[in-house]
């Protein structure tokens, strides 16, 4: 596959199995993130990754933030969710550490730490993993957060082995999102009735 295939077939996928990636695999996949756009070199990104016995306890957390942010969840909704960080072969919470005060704004700082996960999501498929962005209201959870060593969370990222064969989703025409200034406000396609 060349890079062009790979970037244009890339689907995210929760449909995951172990394994996992290994711990070098991880950093080697880890690092495409340092490659994202950083303006000021700011390196927001934190990453925290847990696997193994430790989801468990990872899933109650979940659970208790829901009962902070989300009381009204339904029991079903709270048991997925609880199952499913219990049981996903690796989970990678994505930490903002950001610089409120820095003259880089905020809001460059965290589309910097999205850039970098989204080069992570490359790297996954590139390498045959799969993996699938992930957050809901508990990302706004500071206790959450903190609980994790974070100041900060962008969601988590799902990680594993797809289980079974990838499906790549239609995607959308690219033209419908572009169009060509020449001196005059544009209008998009994908905007038309
Ligand atoms: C910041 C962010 C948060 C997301 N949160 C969720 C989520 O909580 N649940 C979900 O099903 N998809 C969520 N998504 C979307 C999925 O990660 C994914 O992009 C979507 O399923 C479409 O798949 P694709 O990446 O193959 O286009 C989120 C995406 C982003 C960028």
């Amino acid at each position: 596959m060349t890079p062009m295939d790979m970037l244009l077939s890339r689907a995210s996928t929760d449909r995951l199995q172990d394994p996992a990636p290994s711990p070098e695999q991880l950093m080697a996949i880890l690092g495409t993130a340092m490659r994202a756009p950083d303006h000021g070199r700011l390196q927001p990104w934190r990453y925290v990754v847990i696997e193994g016995q430790d989801r468990p306890a990872l899933a109650e957390r979940i659970v208790a933030s829901m009962a902070r942010v989300e009381p009204e969840s339904p029991a079903a909704k709270i048991e997925k969710r609880r199952t499913r960080f219990a049981t996903m072969p690796m989970i990678i919470a994505l930490g903002m550490h950001l610089q409120p005060e820095h003259k880089i704004p905020l809001w460059e700082q965290e589309m910097c730490v999205a850039a970098g996960a989204m080069n992570i999501l490359n790297a996954l498929y590139a390498t045959g993993f799969g993996g699938v962005w992930v957050s809901g209201a508990l990302v706004e959870d500071a206790v959450l957060a903190a609980e994790l060593g974070l100041s900060r969370l962008a969601g988590f990222l799902f990680v594993g082995t797809p289980d079974g064969a990838q499906h790549t989703p239609k995607r959308a025409d690219p033209a419908l999102f572009t169009a060509r200034w020449h001196g005059q406000p544009v209008t998009f396609g994908a905007d038309k009735d």
